[in-house]
């Protein structure tokens, strides 16, 4: 499955000259918050990808120097910047794919959930311009707090009459790039074959990886595992203390970013077997949203899979998790439906 090589199959498009695009669609594709921290670089791997026809860089600020300065880039997609809100709509129109990494970023000390109250009002603002002018795009969402923000589109959606459940996908792909580091690093193995999935969802101790169900298997203790899903819950956290106040992870967000996206678009143009964890509605758990092993195809999920079978570790951490979890859910639900 593209689960198993999908850390792998950017790089071979990063690499891979002289493509043909007669067989490939057109796909548009809209960064909002695209001159931030992690939309130029997120903005730049999205114009190195064969399958964007259309990219659009869309921010308050700042998007025509950004957009100006990727357009040179010889390759397929057609760039433009849109700046401020009477440019959105035009950004947003026709968009195959709106991934959303807008909205402000940790300093340290600060919990992902300190950053509700600014990042809840932009979620809302852009996501009812999605509802109104793409309804059909799948949306890819970043900015912070994800375990809440993705509830907040939902209901957003829902109210506008808009609401698919299949399109609408938390990232949380940083976390299964993260695990997968940490693990091949702790256990000596060649990073390109590591797989794991991580579920649930992406704060502290809502991240879950599963490494018991990681590929190759290795002989790590459990003190070994331990410290490895510690430091998956605390990679975040982890790069915002070295960035000393000047944001969280911008660089390997916008890797994991591009592998999601890249993701959306196979499963949009028929490629079977794409699968990778995200934060979506969900029905394997009491929670409506969850992050799981999913299988995108033509019109979104096309299945959420199961978590498999879990050791007694993850097993605790599971039910640990689920209280957080939920409250941060209703969190965005209320923010929603009172503003
Ligand atoms: P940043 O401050 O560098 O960039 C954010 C950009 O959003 C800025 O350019 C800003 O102008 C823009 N913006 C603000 N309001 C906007 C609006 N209404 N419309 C369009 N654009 C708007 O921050 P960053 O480091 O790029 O992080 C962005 C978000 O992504 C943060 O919320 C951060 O917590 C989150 N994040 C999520 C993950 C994840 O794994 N899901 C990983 C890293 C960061
Ligand atoms: C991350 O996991 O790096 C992001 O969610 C940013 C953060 O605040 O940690």
């Amino acid at each position: 499955s593209s689960f198993t090589n999908s850390t792998s199959s950017i790089s071979t498009h990063l690499t891979r000259r002289g493509y043909g695009t007669e067989s490939v669609p057109e796909r548009k594709v809209a960064v909002l918050g695209a001159a931030g921290g992690i939309g130029q670089p997120l903005a730049l791997l999205m114009k190195l990808n064969p399958l964007v026809s259309r990219l659009a860089l869309y921010d308050i600020a700042g998007t025509p120097g950004v957009a100006a300065d990727i357009s040179h880039i010889n390759s397929r997609s057609e760039v433009a910047g849109y700046m401020g809100e009477e440019q959105l709509g035009q950004a947003l129109e026709g968009s195959d794919v709106v991934i959303i990494p807008a909205g402000v970023p940790r300093k340290p000390g600060m919990t992902r959930d300190d950053l509700f109250n600014i990042n809840a009002g932009i979620v809302k603002s852009l996501c009812t311009a999605i509802s109104k002018y793409c309804p059909n795009a799948l949306v890819n969402m970043i900015s912070n707090p994800v375990n809440s923000t993705v509830p907040i589109a939902a209901e957003v959606f829902k109210k506008a009459g808009t609401y698919d459940e299949k399109k609408l996908f938390g990232v949380t792909t940083l976390d299964v790039v993260r695990a997968k580091t940490f693990y091949a690093g702790k256990g000596k193995i060649p990073v390109a074959d590591v797989n794991v999935p991580v579920v649930g969802g992406h704060a502290g101790i809502t991240i879950l990886p599963l490494f018991s169900q990681a590929t190759p298997k290795s002989n790590l203790s459990d003190e070994e595992i331990v410290a490895l899903t510690k430091r998956t819950q605390d990679g975040g956290t982890e790069v915002v203390e070295a960035k000393a106040g000047k944001g969280s992870a911008t660089l390997s967000m916008a890797y994991a970013g591009a592998i999601f996206a890249d993701a959306c678009l196979k499963g949009l143009n028929g490629v079977s077997d794409v699968v990778e964890c995200s934060f979506v509605q969900s029905s394997i758990t009491e929670l409506p949203f969850f992050a799981s092993k999913v299988k995108l195809g033509k019109n979104g999920v096309e299945e959420v899979l199961g978590l498999g079978p879990l050791s007694d570790y993850e097993r605790q951490g599971l039910e640990l998790l689920i209280p957080e979890l939920k409250a941060s859910i209703e969190k965005g639900v209320k923010f929603a439906n009172q503003n």
